[in-house]
């Protein structure tokens, strides 16, 4: 039996992460803007023990032409905070990490956002610190545009240094000193003077000290610039790796980066996406799948495609055909090279990558019984390709539903996750360091 236990998020999606769930049966549709429907998904995770649920975010429409947008149907959720503070209340163990930009916010803000649903769910806030590579992101905030993906990475160094100088600015302790006379002890109070090149902070948190010492941080950047980013200032690090090899060098890469900064290499959790479509037998599974891939119209899947490849169109190439070289991208670098090597790699066609990337869209899809589901996640957990998955069911609440009774058991009985959680905070339950002050 394995001491180590594995991590797991539910990566939560709407109706489903699978592009045409929606359009499922069994689906949903408007999941999206329905609270009951995240929380009862919330809630399956929890008693699913899982360290954390994961919402995603860009302030924007996804797709510039309404119709896939409501394909993706992904268009119509709720703001991540406002979403995580109705769950927090709803729930009392499973960590809560919501995506904000670092391009679009400003330290003070986010922190002080941060901090209240720190406070708010006893100490299990998470912050997905993303840079948005999304040109429609951009245009809502016209004022400052896309920048380059070097300044957006410049601006989020500097972002993350201030936030985390605001929460650990304030120690444990300082308001309501035992028996003191003031309302404040002014010696675990440290007001920041953070001066940089993109922000200027000076001031306090007002915030008591996070539950947790400070909301845990999590990454996805995947380029060089954003893995050291992750190595620096992150607790978990989320990742999409298609095969074995390709998560093993992601993971023994970001590990390595670690020393770097003095960081240990259980300080950072890598927990690549896993995407699995789960039945009693495999013949069941498979049926599932086929099923879902059924739903994707050739033009969402295609476009789809072209947007991971951040190119406008692929409609001047025959869909039967390979793809054709890329341009260098300013978006995102590491999944267009990612579809370009797969596609390179098998022989596919552009019909064949639309529809497999529209299906997982890039992550790992796993498509099997209990034990093959476990089976596969176990070996990549013991081979050096991850610290735990970032689960993402292609239907909600069914496909959750499934990957809990079914192969959560399954991962209990070998050793490797856990049967009940370890405390009430994310940051004990991660079982990652708390930050020195307080
Ligand atoms: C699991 C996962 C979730 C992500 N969620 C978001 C998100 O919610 N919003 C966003 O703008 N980017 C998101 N990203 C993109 C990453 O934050 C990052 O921008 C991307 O991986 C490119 O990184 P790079 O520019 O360092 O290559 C996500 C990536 C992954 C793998």
């Amino acid at each position: 039996m394995s001491e180590r236990h594995m991590k797991l998020g539910a990566f939560l999606m709407a109706g489903g992460h699978h592009i045409a769930a929606w359009r499922h049966p069994d689906a949903h549709a408007p999941a999206g803007s329905d609270i009951d429907h995240f929380i009862a998904v919330a809630r399956i995770a929890e008693r699913g023990k899982f360290d954390m649920i994961f919402i995603e975010d860009a302030a924007a429409i996804r797709e510039r032409n309404p119709d896939l947008a409501s394909q993706a149907a992904r268009s119509t959720a709720f703001e991540p905070l406002s979403l995580l503070a109705a769950i927090a209340v709803n729930t009392s163990h499973v960590g809560l990490v919501a995506t904000a930009s670092t391009s679009y916010t400003e330290p003070y803000g986010l922190a002080r956002s941060f901090a209240a649903l720190d406070q708010l769910s006893g100490g299990r806030a998470g912050w997905n610190l993303v840079t948005s590579a999304s040109e429609l992101e951009a245009e809502n905030f016209a004022s400052s545009g896309l920048r380059p993906h070097s300044q957006r990475y410049e601006r989020a160094e500097e972002f993350a240094d201030a936030a985390l100088a605001l929460w650990d600015g304030v120690e444990d302790g300082t308001y309501f000193p035992a028996g003191g006379e003031t309302f404040a002890d002014h010696s675990k109070l440290h007001p920041v003077h953070w001066h940089g090149k993109h922000f200027a902070v000076d001031g306090i948190l007002e915030s008591q000290r996070s539950p947790q010492g400070r909301p845990i941080m999590v990454q996805a950047g995947a380029s060089d610039v954003g893995k050291d980013l992750a190595a620096r200032t992150a607790d978990v690090v989320f990742a999409a790796s298609q095969t074995k090899a390709e998560a093993q060098a992601y993971y023994a890469d970001v590990k390595l980066r670690l020393g770097k900064y003095g960081r240990g290499q259980d300080d950072l959790k890598v927990m690549p996406g896993i995407s699995p479509i789960v039945g009693a037998t495999e013949e069941e599974a498979k049926a599932k799948y086929r099923a879902l891939q059924e739903f994707i119209p050739d033009a969402v899947g295609v476009a789809l495609l072209a947007s991971y490849l951040s190119v406008q169109d692929l409609s001047a190439y025959p869909l039967d055909g390979p793809l054709p070289e890329m341009p260098q991208t300013n978006l995102i670098q590491s999944r267009q090279q990612l579809i370009v090597d797969l596609g390179k790699r098998e022989g596919l066609s552009i019909r064949e990558l639309a529809r497999h990337f529209a299906g997982a869209r890039g992550h790992w899809q796993v498509v099997g019984t209990p034990s093959q589901v476990a089976d596969a996640m176990e070996e990549r957990f013991l081979d050096g390709a991850a610290d735990g998955f970032n689960v993402m069911a292609p239907l909600f609440p069914s496909g959750l539903e499934d990957f809990v009774t079914l192969v959560v058991p399954e991962l209990q009985r070998r050793g490797v996750f856990r049967k009940e959680y370890e405390g009430r905070t994310l940051r004990r339950n991660l079982g990652v360091a708390s930050p020195s002050k307080g």
